[in-house]
């Protein structure tokens, strides 16, 4: 009896052994394929910041003081939510002036329409949140808004964006998505022309 359950504590032995040692060893790579992932979007987030800074998003995107100054805990929030909207009519052209910015910088209006500046923080309502890098790279490459189906108006400097990689894209969402996010509902945009016409 004794030997027999020694063997079967043997076999048991035996048989889970190829199976503890692929446990292992999938444990042992999912580890090392954890720390790589973090190291490399740690990567991602600095090259985001990076070419968010170079690429002037916050010239636009950050709403300045009556001094000209950035707002403090502002950055990226976009046009604040009880901030005026610029106006333009044609007339203007006669003054040679094709469009008129908002004192906060952060709205512009033209032959457009009135072209606002959103809220570039990950807050859930107000904010990026929801926009995935997917979506991100297809509003670039294509110039149409990523929640909706219009055309994303100037100043937006898309047709330059439309020329970035697809990992500096990745970048740049990953660093917007690892940035406080701050409540600021911006208004909408208004364009001139309603898409499809
Ligand atoms: C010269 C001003 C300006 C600069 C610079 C600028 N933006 Fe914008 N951005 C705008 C305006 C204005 C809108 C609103 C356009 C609209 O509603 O059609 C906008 C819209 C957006 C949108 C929503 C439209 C879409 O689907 O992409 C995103 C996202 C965005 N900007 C991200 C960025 C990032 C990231 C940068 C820097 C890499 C940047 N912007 C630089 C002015 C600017």
């Amino acid at each position: 009896m004794r030997a027999g359950a020694g063997g079967r504590r043997e076999a048991f032995r035996m048989n889970h052994f190829p199976t503890l040692c692929a446990a292992v060893l999938l444990a042992a790579l999912s580890s090392s394929c954890r720390s790589e992932a973090g190291a490399s979007s740690v990567d991602a987030v600095g090259r985001g910041r990076y070419l968010v800074q170079t690429m002037g998003c916050a010239d636009c995107h950050t709403p300045r003081g009556p001094g000209g100054q950035p707002m403090a805990g502002r950055d990226l929030t976009g046009h604040p939510a009880d901030a005026p909207l610029p106006t333009w009519d044609p007339s203007l052209l006669e003054k040679h002036g094709v469009a008129t910015i908002a004192p906060t910088g952060t709205a512009f209006a033209g032959p457009f329409g009135v072209s606002v500046a959103p809220n570039l923080t990950p807050d859930p309502e107000t904010g990026i949140a929801r926009l995935t890098a997917d979506a991100l790279w297809k509003s670039w490459q294509s110039g149409v808004h990523w929640s909706s189906d219009r055309p994303i108006l100037p100043p937006m400097p898309v047709e330059a964006y439309r020329h970035l990689s697809r990992d500096d894209v990745d970048a740049v969402h990953a660093y917007l998505h690892s940035l406080q996010p701050v409540v600021n509902r911006a208004p909408e945009s208004v364009p001139a022309i309603a898409p499809g016409r």
